[in-house]
């Protein structure tokens, strides 16, 4: 098992190995001494993962409860937020008890923000089971649900008291959700390792994951210790993502995130005349990842510019110099379009 501490506000290990949620139980008396513990799952991962998860615990002694919600972004709304606290309060979970979120980024983000603000406040342990939760989402303490009016408006930084992450669980991602998690643990060595993008560009998809996944919340760490509440160094990790979030938005959410970024990566490389930029899309190819788009630039324009992430007049870019240095870049909203068009 690889662990590596976490240096925000609140420390906390991210442990990564083969089999831990048999030993999860065990991995969690070292950190907390809840009564009841209340696993929130989705309807994909609790058939799978939800039965071995729940017979570590009650080995360890601790009284189990679960709420498993329909798998799926479109639950990570308001009406399924206030489902798990109500399920909080009726279980009766007091303020020295814990939940777990067990599954990917959704239930991660869905169940940290039900943490932070039940009782104002109790213990919640990460336990990714995709491989963008596993390098990105259950690491730094970024909780949100989505509203109406757009992805993650509501939410907070609460940092989670453990993460467990059991490499064993990504054996079951269906390829494309794999191959979507792929896209961040790129841009990780785009932006920060060049021999961690080395080792991607050589292994694709066969890549080792125990070695990368430490290595990509090791970088993650590094930010976040730094920037906790994404001032300043944390905005690198929107890699590809302003761009990737107009491409989203404008296929109408039918391409998929990690493909969106994967475009997003590509578009900003070649726009911003990085001399990696054929290294960049390359290694996504490798991966099975789309670097081009059909739709038009003033379209992906408007859709970015709905991003929470903009100012008024500008837009923070992130911009690759070559593989491991990136900048960001504030760029006038009246540029953006034809910063778009330059790299489609
Ligand atoms: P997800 O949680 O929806 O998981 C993708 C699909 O895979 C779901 O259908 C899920 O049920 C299924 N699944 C999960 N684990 C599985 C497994 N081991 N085997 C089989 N199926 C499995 O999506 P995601 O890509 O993990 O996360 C995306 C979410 O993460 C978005 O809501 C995004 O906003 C959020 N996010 C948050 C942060 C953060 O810092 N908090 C960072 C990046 C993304
Ligand atoms: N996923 C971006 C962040 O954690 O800041």
């Amino acid at each position: 098992m690889n662990t590596i501490r976490i240096q925000a506000s609140k420390e906390y290990d991210v442990c990564i190995g083969d089999g831990l949620l048999s030993r999860l139980g065990e991995l969690v008396t070292q950190v907390c001494k809840p009564q009841k513990i209340a696993i929130i799952s989705d309807s994909h991962v609790w058939p799978l993962y939800g039965q071995v998860t729940k017979n570590s615990l009650e080995q360890a002694g601790f009284q189990v409860v679960n709420y498993v919600f329909p798998a799926g972004e479109s639950s990570k709304n308001g009406a399924t937020y206030l489902s798990v606290l109500n399920f909080l309060a009726e279980n009766q979970l007091t303020r020295t008890d814990c939940i777990i979120a067990l599954g990917g980024g959704v239930v991660g983000d869905l169940a940290g923000f039900a943490a932070a603000t039940y009782l104002r406040g109790i213990d919640y342990i990460q336990v990714p089971t995709t491989l963008l939760a596993a390098v990105d989402s259950s690491v730094g303490g970024k909780t949100a649900i989505d509203l109406p009016a757009g992805k993650n408006l509501a939410g907070c930084f609460y940092q989670p008291k453990l993460v467990v992450c059991d490499i064993n669980t990504l054996n079951t991602l269906p390829a494309p959700i794999f191959r979507d998690g792929c896209a961040e643990v790129i841009k990780y060595g785009v932006l920060f390792d060049p021999a961690l993008f080395v080792h991607l560009e050589h292994a694709g998809c066969a890549f080792d994951r125990k070695t990368v996944i430490t290595r990509c919340v090791e970088l993650k760490n590094t930010v976040v210790a730094e920037d906790e509440f994404d001032a300043g160094r944390r905005m690198l990790l929107n890699l590809g993502h302003t761009v990737g979030h107009g491409i989203e938005a404008g296929s109408n959410f039918t391409i998929s995130h990690g493909q969106a970024v994967s475009i997003g990566m590509a578009i900003v490389a070649r726009s911003c005349g990085c001399g990696d930029a054929q290294r960049i899309i390359g290694c996504l190819q490798r991966f099975g990842l789309p670097t081009k788009t059909t739709l038009d630039a003033q379209v992906l324009a408007e859709a970015a510019l709905s991003d929470k992430k903009r100012s008024a007049d500008a837009v923070k870019l992130i911009l690759p110099e070559q593989i491991g240095k990136c900048r960001i870049v504030s760029t006038p909203v009246a540029q953006l379009q034809s910063f778009i068009e330059a790299g489609l």
